[in-house]
């Protein structure tokens, strides 16, 4: 189940890169600075210890989540779901789950966001709803009815050429994807977007074939209805202050579409219409090609676990859950792994490109990981030092930083838990937040068995309170590097990155980022080995901003610098 699930993702993420003919966009300013912070609500703090998080904790957290130098926010799914897929299987887009409170109680964080001077973004899954969601019912029951074609029906799916005979019917393997069979009154057949009980919204088909009557057109009426339902919870959420949507599955609204010009056109639209409505608002795509989805409208795309490849030689072994997801992923061991063994061409080339081709209209983020995969702290790479080194990574690169929480104290990827409403193999990233050495690890006070998914916090060392007392801790690390990116213009969002050390010789990695009138350089050896980078020479003087000589040394030399770092080390330098 979960490997079709992910098949169908991908096959709907991973598309050909088109040329960017976008106009410069006008990113809402507050982008330049921001910072965001990732949480899935129902793992982050319980306050009515029924095992399940809630927008009360949030809120009670938010001079927590601030003190990390965070200043947005985006939380995964909170409408009313039928929680089979994590809440991306959603029931009534206009009404928080009762599980996290209430919309009153949402606009209360809202505000409370805002009286701090940070911003939030919801969840808006745009492509699907749950098959429990009375517009599917409606549509499922006939025609003619308000939301009869907000879904696509068929009682043959199958053309003559495409059809094959299984266990007494014809069927067509490539049709029995993304067609489910029904029991429902109205025809045999729905077209879902994830799992079976994810039915797709009819957005319309790219090129409607003449010979399948169910594909309708993008401008025919029940379409248009539904993108005009899409603009009215857009609506509605931003009249309560929200600012902007992480939008999942962006790519996947226009059914067969494969250069996406369609789905592009109708969020080029919805872009329209925020200009001149919500003009400081923001969209963000779970879309997995910077370059389409900021030609589609979007601020701020993804370079992670699908679509471009390069994130996955960077941190998902082979031999861990993810090691085999992306089939681009030749690369046996990863970068950031204390054997060395590592590659970075791959990474390069890419990021490279893609930061180039989406330059002044849009930003490109490296999330620290998120709710559908691993995070940094997998059994191989479980130190706080090695843990140091990848946060090193995520908050000086160019973008829009994410940290999923509990990142911010090395929580473990957990392996082997049992799947937790819908989650499968993704249970290991959505345990709750640890925030004490209690037995709750301070996440709830219900019986430890109620919890949504186990804590361990391994001894007590992976806590809030134990890491906020040692200066050391990665939790203080991780506010120190907010503090100096927020501090230096060079280390920005929007300012210039390029590699300088030798991508053949990949350890250290160095990487330069500059605004024009600041020079930083940065030096990474996730290596348990001392390695030696030789660099173009910087013209002025060396400071060290983070790490020491324990960890590392700059080598100003005549012709070339040198840096040179010892196993496990970052380091940050200023060049004056
Ligand atoms: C992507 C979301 O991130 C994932 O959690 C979900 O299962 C699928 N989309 C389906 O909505």
């Amino acid at each position: 189940m979960r490997n079709i699930l992910m098949k169908i993702l991908s096959a709907g993420a991973v598309m050909l890169c088109v040329g960017n003919a976008a106009k410069a966009m006008k990113n809402p300013e507050w982008l330049k600075t921001a910072v965001f912070y990732q949480i899935y609500p129902s793992s982050y703090m319980d306050t009515d210890n029924d095992g399940i998080g809630d927008l009360h904790g949030i809120y009670q957290r938010l001079d927590y989540i601030q003190s990390l130098g965070v200043n947005a926010i985006w939380l995964n799914p909170t409408f009313l779901s039928n929680w089979e897929d994590g809440g991306y299987d959603v029931i009534d887009f206009y009404k928080i789950d009762p599980r996290f409170g209430t919309n009153t109680d949402m606009v209360n964080l809202i505000n409370e966001v805002h009286r701090r001077g940070m911003k939030i973004c919801l969840d808006l899954v745009a492509g699907h709803t749950s098959d429990k969601c009375p517009w599917f019912i409606e549509s499922s029951e006939g025609k003619d009815m308000h939301y009869s074609d907000y879904y696509i029906w068929t009682d043959n799916p199958y053309t003559q050429d495409d059809t094959v005979e299984t266990a007494g019917m014809q069927v067509s393997p490539w049709a029995r994807h993304i067609y489910v069979e029904s029991n429902y009154p109205r025809a045999k057949f729905y077209r879902r977007n994830a799992g079976i009980f994810q039915p797709a919204l009819n957005y319309g088909f790219a090129d409607p074939n003449p010979d399948k009557p169910w594909e309708q057109p993008v401008d025919a009426p029940g379409p248009q209805a539904v993108r005009r339902e899409l603009r009215n919870i857009m609506r509605f959420w931003f009249e309560k202050g929200v600012d902007g949507f992480r939008v999942d599955m962006a790519a996947s609204l226009v059914k067969d579409d494969p250069d996406r010009k369609e789905t592009i056109k109708l969020w080029n639209e919805v872009r329209d219409w925020m200009e001149k409505n919500f003009s400081d608002r923001v969209l963000i795509s779970e879309w997995g090609n910077p370059v389409q989805a900021i030609e589609a409208g979007f601020d701020m795309d993804f370079f992670f676990h699908f679509g471009v490849p390069g994130y996955a030689s960077l941190f998902f072994r082979r031999d861990t859950p993810f090691g085999n997801y992306d089939r681009n992923n030749k690369y046996t061991d990863c970068y950031f792994d204390l054997e060395g063994k590592g590659d970075l061409h791959q990474f390069v080339e890419n990021y490279s490109n893609v930061l180039k081709q989406t330059k002044g209209m849009g930003y490109v983020s490296i999330p620290t990981a998120n709710h559908d995969f691993q995070r940094p702290n997998i059994a191989s790479r479980n130190t706080i030092p090695q843990l140091k080194v990848a946060m090193t990574f995520f908050l000086t690169m160019p973008g829009i930083p994410i940290i999923y929480y509990g990142d911010e104290i090395g929580m473990k990827w957990y392996m082997d838990l049992p799947s937790k409403e819908g989650s499968y193999d993704r249970s290991g990233c959505r345990t709750p937040m640890q925030w004490t050495n209690d037995e709750d690890a301070g996440f709830s006070k219900c019986s430890p068995e109620k919890l949504y998914l186990p804590v361990d916090t391994d001894g007590g060392k992976l806590t809030v309170e134990t890491q906020e007392s040692d200066p050391n801790s990665l939790l203080n690390y991780t506010r120190n590097l907010l503090a100096l990116r927020k501090d230096k213009p060079a280390l920005g969002n929007t300012s210039d990155w390029e590699m300088v050390s030798d991508v053949d010789q990949p350890y250290p990695m160095v990487y330069k980022r500059t605004d024009g009138k600041q020079t930083i350089i940065v030096a990474l050896n996730p290596s348990g080995r001392k390695v030696t980078a030789t660099i173009p020479k910087q013209n002025g003087k060396v400071t060290t901003l983070v790490g020491d000589k324990n960890l590392g040394r700059y080598r100003a030399g005549k012709d070339s610098d040198r840096i040179d770092m010892n196993a496990v080390s970052a380091m940050i330098f200023e060049v004056k």
